[in-house]
């Protein structure tokens, strides 16, 4: 949520060293996508950078998809899409939806989880578009200090308060959430067969670990990996940088990525 390609910049560099095609990117209106949050109508939109770069792969070319956080739903939703360019799918301590539910169930799963008051200062915007679902919404300071760059180094907590820009999350349960609210998105023929591997991160502060857990627990078949305690925060592609990238090139034993 609020952050965009830029924040992959230590692992991407080091999957690039390794060899690897390795691509972040922006969803629409975050980081330096020239959207604004009120131009991006529903979470397809918002996904659409994924869908479009997956549309765009030559035929019989594979990638492995790395989520994180909310990224975890546009993951979910271009596995869904084009399940044949997938070679595997890489949840990092993100939200995992499960095949016959819909997207938001996890959400409204992660947002009882962690109860009222977790996001501190974070604040929600008032909607200017009437078209999307909910309020757009951004981390507050302390928020982020505390519960999302809690062992990165201060540079980069300083650089994630600099770039963050509001998102919606197309949760709010009403009839513009079309995408989020679909019990019949996500398909055990499509997404639920895909190779999905769950990167637990053991010290997360903004997903905590046995939430992550539970998400698992909604998915058999799922491979487990994890970044054990001890310097890892919620931003492990910045805080554990070098374990993750290990991690992937591991996971993707040869194969090109799309974050
Ligand atoms: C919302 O959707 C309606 C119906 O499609 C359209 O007429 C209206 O212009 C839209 N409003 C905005 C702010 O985009
Ligand atoms: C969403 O809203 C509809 C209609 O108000 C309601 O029937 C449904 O139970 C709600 N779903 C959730 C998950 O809150």
């Amino acid at each position: 949520m609020n952050h965009g390609a830029w924040c992959w910049y230590r692992a991407v560099t080091l999957l690039r060293l390794a060899g690897h095609r390795a691509t972040a990117l922006d969803m629409a209106g975050c980081g330096v996508h020239p959207a604004r949050v009120d131009e991006v109508l529903t979470f397809e939109d918002y996904s659409r950078p994924l869908l479009d770069a997956l549309d765009a792969l030559p035929p019989g070319e594979k990638v492995v998809l790395v989520a994180h956080s909310h990224g975890g739903y546009s993951v979910a939703l271009a596995v869904e899409r084009f399940p044949e360019k997938v070679a595997a799918a890489v949840f990092v301590t993100a939200s995992m939806p499960a095949v016959g539910r819909a997207m938001a169930a996890t959400s409204d799963e992660l947002l009882a989880y962690v109860g009222d008051d977790f996001f501190m200062d974070s604040q929600d915007f008032e909607q200017r578009n009437p078209n999307i679902s909910g309020r757009p919404f951004i981390f507050g300071p302390e928020f982020m200090a505390q519960k999302v760059y809690n062992m990165s180094p201060p540079e980069d907590l300083n650089l994630g308060l600099m770039l963050i820009r509001p998102a919606n999350s197309f949760t709010t349960n009403n009839s513009k959430a079309v995408v989020m609210r679909d019990e019949n998105l996500l398909t055990a023929g499509r997404y639920g067969s895909a190779r999905r591997v769950y990167v637990t991160v053991e010290d997360d502060h903004a997903i905590p670990v046995g939430f992550q857990h539970r998400m698992i627990a909604e998915s058999p078949a799922v491979e487990v990996e994890g970044i054990a305690a001890g310097g890892a925060d919620h931003m492990v592609m910045i805080s554990r940088a070098e374990e993750l990238a290990e991690l992937l090139v591991r996971i993707a034993g040869g194969v090109d990525m799309v974050q």
